[in-house]
């Protein structure tokens, strides 16, 4: 599997033809390095909740990919109002795709969607596990710290990917302590530095972390899982 990091909390996810975005925030992204217009092909696309540096440019470039968006229930529905293939899940679910096995996990949040009539109902926020080809990866949306990531422990999970800029999630602290009770082989930290009020030190993240590798990567940064 291939990953590409856009920056914030934004991948690309690559495995045969599995192409895939995961909070596809890149307009308006001080960190990124790419436009929508670079993605071709894109098969998927997962949204983890409703606010803008997250569902970010999914409308425009599942229009333009003919993408299947999967998401929770909520946005979905919004979605497919504006002509957009999605698959709607919801917590704890967990589904067979044409190209691996997703459950939907816990994300301590919220997920308004903001829009020029005011703020929609986006459900509830969540994480994503994401397995293709005997590979697990976790991306944990936005989130605070909670009990539920203990439970993850007893999925194996390979690669983590946790936000740590505090403020609107954990910060480095408790990140660390996820780490703790996820027990990942290997751990990305995000969602830091993209404003002031997110500002962090990945490296303080990586000496923190003493059960699991960190691997820190900048905006257009590839990694081979
Ligand atoms: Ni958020
Ligand atoms: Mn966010």
């Amino acid at each position: 599997m291939k990953l590409k990091y856009l920056g914030h909390a934004a991948f690309y996810i690559e495995s045969g033809d599995f192409k895939a975005l995961i909070d596809p925030f890149i307009s308006g992204n001080p960190q990124a390095k790419c436009s929508p217009d670079d993605f071709t092909n894109i098969s998927h696309i997962f949204v983890t909740h409703g606010h803008g540096d997250h569902l970010g440019d999914t409308v425009n470039i599942a229009k333009k990919n003919n993408s299947t968006v999967i998401s929770n229930f909520e946005i979905s529905l919004y979605l497919g109002d504006q002509e957009i293939s999605a698959h709607p899940m919801h917590i704890g679910g967990r589904t067979k795709f044409d190209f691996g096995i997703v459950k939907m996990t816990t994300a301590l949040h919220g997920s308004g969607i903001q829009t020029p009539n005011g703020i929609i109902d986006g459900g509830n926020p969540c994480g994503f596990i994401i397995e293709v080809d005997g590979t697990k990866i976790y991306h944990a949306g936005d989130t605070g710290l909670t009990m539920d990531m203990k439970l993850l422990e007893c999925e194996n999970i390979d690669l983590a990917i946790l936000p740590i800029g505090g403020n609107f999630t954990m910060d480095i602290i408790d990140a660390a302590k996820a780490v703790d009770f996820i027990r990942p082989k290997k751990v990305i930290p995000i969602h830091y530095d993209t404003f002031p009020v997110i500002k962090a030190s990945p490296e303080e993240f990586e000496n923190k972390v003493t059960n699991s590798e960190v691997i820190i990567l900048k905006p257009n940064q590839e990694y081979n899982l």
